[in-house]
């Protein structure tokens, strides 16, 4: 019913996205698509994602592996980007996870998300109490870098 999304940048910007992700009927008179009803930050995120997608790159994340994505979720509500890079992306404060599975065990990944400071002495890492699902997911995620 709706148009594809790939490739948006081309023809809007973030506030137009914003705008009609609030208003849609205002924006586009006769629209069917309802208001999205998100804190503004959600909005502001969800915009930024969709201005991401290329025709490329839609592909892509049409075809990548459900539990891949959903490990990859994990990652980005933690922000583990905040102090990690994976492809490049995010901040050094601790090692980059690229290529994790030749240097760790699975055991060890998971058992160091409860306990850094057991597993990597002086570690600045903060603890994270993950639900079993979750844990399942990122550690499947990261070993697959
Ligand atoms: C405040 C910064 C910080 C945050 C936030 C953080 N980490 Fe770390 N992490 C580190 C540092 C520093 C190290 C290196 C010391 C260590 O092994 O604990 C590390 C180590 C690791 C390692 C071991 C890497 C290796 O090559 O040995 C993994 C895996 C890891 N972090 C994953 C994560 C994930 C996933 C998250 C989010 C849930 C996260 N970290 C959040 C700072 C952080």
């Amino acid at each position: 019913m709706g148009p594809d999304l790939a490739g948006l940048s081309m023809r809007r910007d973030a506030k137009w996205m914003i705008d009609h992700f609030k208003r849609p009927q205002e924006l586009v008179p006769g629209s069917s698509m309802p208001p999205i009803l998100l804190p503004d930050a959600q909005l502001n995120a969800l915009a930024a994602f969709l201005l991401k997608i290329e025709i490329q790159n839609a592909k892509e994340l049409r075809e990548a592996p459900q539990e891949m994505v959903d490990g990859a979720l994990v990652y980005q509500q933690n922000r583990c980007g905040v102090c990690h890079q994976v492809n490049g992306v995010g901040m050094k404060l601790g090692p980059p996870l690229n290529g994790l599975a030749a240097r760790r065990t699975r055991a060890w990944v998971e058992e160091h998300f409860a306990n850094p400071q057991k597993l990597s002495p002086g570690s600045k890492m903060p603890p994270y109490r993950l639900n079993p699902r979750d844990l399942e997911r990122l550690t499947s995620y990261l070993m697959s870098l």
